[in-house]
């Protein structure tokens, strides 16, 4: 069992292969403090380091100053309304209005494996992959029960956690804020890392030193968004890719989150982590119970390249369930930027005969095929085949595409609707909207309000209609704008505050059963772009699109932010057009592929209007994909240089498991004005005594050397270039 409780010190231990994370029950009325979490322990008395053996005691010795024990205490999970002043956890209001809740330890259970958690996406184990812990609190005034829930996995360095929170009353109570975790430790000179953007710009890395008060990031925009991600590490100054400690928390959710890390007087720093309390308001009835989704913790005592590994063995073995996880993705070609609206049956086929070709093995019909949908103004919900451009429907479309070899994908976006459509036309009450007030309108369209049955059941029918009209093997599921306006004509006023909560288990709802009912299909969640990716929407689809920017070189910090906790094979990723419709900036069609080889590659362009030099590229890079998609889907990712940080250039490198092979990316975003001089670029991970032989060469270079000295890489001539290093081991 690597989760052990000492009744005689009622402390738990939870272990993964190197680190301990450790808690236990403290004063005669059952305080659960946080001791410790870090570089794994040996099982002993760490209790000492609650401190609570100083004044001002707990209450049981110094009751005079229980207030000032509550607010100084390292509480595993706070609650708010009784003298914790801090960010807490927990926050309710009875039906009289009243706020306190005080929490204390009732008993536990521990056993092998992990259970799933009711209407939530999940990391999963086996009782061989991992153990849990459950620990029910109470508060005896309000009769609630909460039960935090923590798994520690046996080979990845994770624990997760999350909480259950009973009403035993016979009254109802109010839920205002239900936090899933929370972690109190003292400061370490700690800088924050979030990763922040916009649309066309996800995910960038963010780190500024964290000072008093409380600082952080969090959504209140219906998804994770484009803007924030609900991610949260605290490092130390000496933190570099191999060095330093890092504490990070992400969140297995897709709405409104919020995270925040802060220092209080005493130069203790909390953490939290959960969903937003802004529009948060859950009716508990009584025997009912709310379940708050998943957070990952990760600690790494060797610098960010070991968390990032962390994050992606995790989600890799215990997040992402779909078949295609370990399946060689096809090689797309998307047709949005290549036609936008305007296509038909005949310009698809052109497109995908010229596609199939080259290599390309499936063709995804993108926004643009259904209803009245001639421009991005109507028709979301209309999800009837337009005759008019498809003659014969998919049916036929999908037959002709499978003639040449190739599979059949199409686009939906199944949670919105359009004001000018069929369906809001029968039902304007579908609409997520406040009665009486003009919803505002993003990219012309509103959201359905999912939390609905009768709406939710419709959305369910017309993606089933459509998958079984055809052949089709791949979905893109998109959802184009964020929530606003928020009211539900399917809640009572007590219950509007579960909308935004209620809305993401509807998709939730939607996303099982297309797992589950069609479980070969491939799924591609999306958001304009990468507005919702995150481990929720992994649990669903193994790739997500990253961002609508393409742009090679805009990528490259998309990207970097995105792999700092994603799997390189969940990164949506395409060869575009150039100038590129983002940004119109022109980057050699050779970095364009070597840049989405780090992801799941593809086209997105119109391959019939592609100059013959960059046709001729194809082939080749069909094939790189091919030689490398194992080894860079299933391979360990290290980051060797950031663009973001030396302005002029970027690297990672991609290390087959057993560390035999070795695939290193540069690009050269800048080329710098001097002498052509080569840099040294240090590999990671590689066997210090293997001799490896770069393909391109023929040169051989002792691994410790490659290591600790570097592989000298020449400049490459012109900005924009990118190069692709292989290097196998010679010799045993
Ligand atoms: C979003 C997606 C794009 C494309 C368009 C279609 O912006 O991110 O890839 O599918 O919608 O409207």
């Amino acid at each position: 069992m690597s989760i052990r409780f000492d009744e005689k010190l009622r402390l738990f231990q939870l272990d993964t292969p190197n680190t301990s994370y450790i808690m236990g029950v403290q004063d005669a009325a059952g305080y659960l403090l946080h001791y410790y979490y870090g570089k794994k322990l040996l099982p002993g008395d760490v209790s000492y380091l609650a401190r609570t053996d100083e004044p001002p005691y707990t209450p049981e010795r110094n009751l005079r100053e229980k207030l000032a024990f509550l607010d100084g205490a390292p509480f595993e999970y706070p609650t708010g309304g009784v003298g914790d002043f801090r960010e807490h956890c927990l926050e309710v209001r009875t039906q009289e209005g009243f706020n306190g809740v005080e929490l204390f330890y009732r008993s536990h259970r521990i056993y092998p494996g992990k259970q799933m958690l009711d209407g939530l996406p999940a990391t999963f184990g086996t009782p061989q992959d991992c153990d849990s812990l459950e620990i029910v609190l109470e508060d005896p005034i309000l009769r609630l029960e909460v039960t935090l829930k923590y798994t520690a996995f046996r080979d990845v360095d994770v624990i997760t956690r999350s909480v259950q929170v009973k009403n035993r009353a016979e009254v109802p109570i109010y839920l205002t804020k239900v936090l899933s975790a929370c972690l109190d430790m003292d400061n370490q000179d700690f800088s924050m890392m979030t990763l922040h953007g916009s649309w066309a710009r996800e995910r960038q890395i963010q780190s500024r030193p964290l000072g008093y008060g409380y600082q952080g990031t969090c959504s209140q925009r219906g998804e994770t968004s484009h803007q924030e991600h609900p991610f949260l590490a605290l490092t130390t100054p000496d933190v570099t890719q191999t060095s330093g400690q890092v504490y990070a928390m992400h969140f297995v959710y897709s709405g409104n989150f919020h995270a925040q890390a802060g220092m209080d007087a005493f130069d203790q720093v909390r953490t939290v982590m959960g969903i937003d309390p802004a529009h948060f308001t859950w009716k508990l009835e009584p025997g009912s119970a709310f379940q708050a989704p998943e957070v990952v913790l990760v600690y790494s005592g060797s610098g960010l390249g070991k968390m990032t590994r962390t994050f992606h063995s995790l989600y890799r073995s215990h997040l992402i369930r779909s078949p295609w996880r370990d399946r060689k993705r096809p090689i797309l070609i998307n047709n949005w930027e290549g036609t936008y609206f305007d296509f038909n049956t005949d310009k698809l086929l052109s497109i995908a005969a010229g596609a199939a070709e080259l290599g390309i093995e499936m063709l995804v019909m993108d926004d643009g095929w259904f209803g009245n949908r001639f421009d991005d103004n109507r028709a979301l919900g209309d999800w009837f085949v337009n005759e008019q451009k498809l003659p014969g429907g998919l049916e036929r479309l999908v037959e002709e595409v499978n003639k040449l070899g190739m599979k059949f994908g199409i686009w939906m976006e199944p949670e919105m609707i359009s004001p000018d459509s069929d369906l809001y036309r029968a039902h304007p009450d579908w609409a997520i909207r406040i009665p009486g007030r003009a919803p505002s309108l993003a990219r012309n369209q509103l959201v359905l309000d999912l939390t609905r049955r009768e709406v939710l059941e419709y959305v369910w029918g017309r993606i089933r209609a459509i998958l079984d009209s055809a052949n089709i093997e791949y979905v893109k599921w998109d959802m184009n704008r964020q929530l606003s306006d928020l009211g539900s004509l399917g809640l009572n006023p007590d219950t509007q505050g579960e909308l935004c909560h209620r809305y993401v288990l509807g998709v939730y709802e939607l996303q099982e059963r297309l797992c589950s009912q069609y479980p070969d299909l491939l799924l591609e969640n999306c958001s304009g772009g990468g507005a919702r990716f995150d481990p929720g929407m992994l649990y669903y689809s193994p790739q997500i699109w990253c961002s609508d920017n393409t742009d090679a070189i805009a990528r490259l910090a998309i990207q970097e932010g995105t792999a700092l906790i994603y799997p390189l094979s969940t990164m949506g990723a395409h060869v575009s057009d150039c100038p590129n419709h983002s940004l119109g900036r022109v980057t050699p069609f050779e970095t364009r592929g070597q840049v989405a080889l780090a992801g799941t590659f593809g086209y997105e362009l119109d391959i019939t209007k592609l100059s013959q030099g960059d046709r001729d590229m194809i082939p080749k890079q069909v094939e790189l994909y091919h030689r490398y998609h194992s080894l860079v889907s299933s391979g360990e990712y290290y980051r060797l240089a950031s663009y973001r940080e030396n302005h002029f250039y970027d690297c990672w490198q991609v290390l087959s498991e057993d560390g035999r092979e070795a695939l290193v990316t540069f690009v050269q975003v800048l080329r710098r004005p001097g002498n052509l001089h080569s840099r040294r670029i240090k590999l990671q991970g590689l066997r210090p005594e293997g001799l490896y032989r770069e393909e391109e060469t023929g040169k051989t270079y002792r691994g410790d050397a490659l290591m600790y000295a570097g592989l000298p890489i020449q400049e490459l001539w012109g900005d924009f270039r990118s190069k692709l290093i292989h290097l196998e081991l010679a010799e045993r």
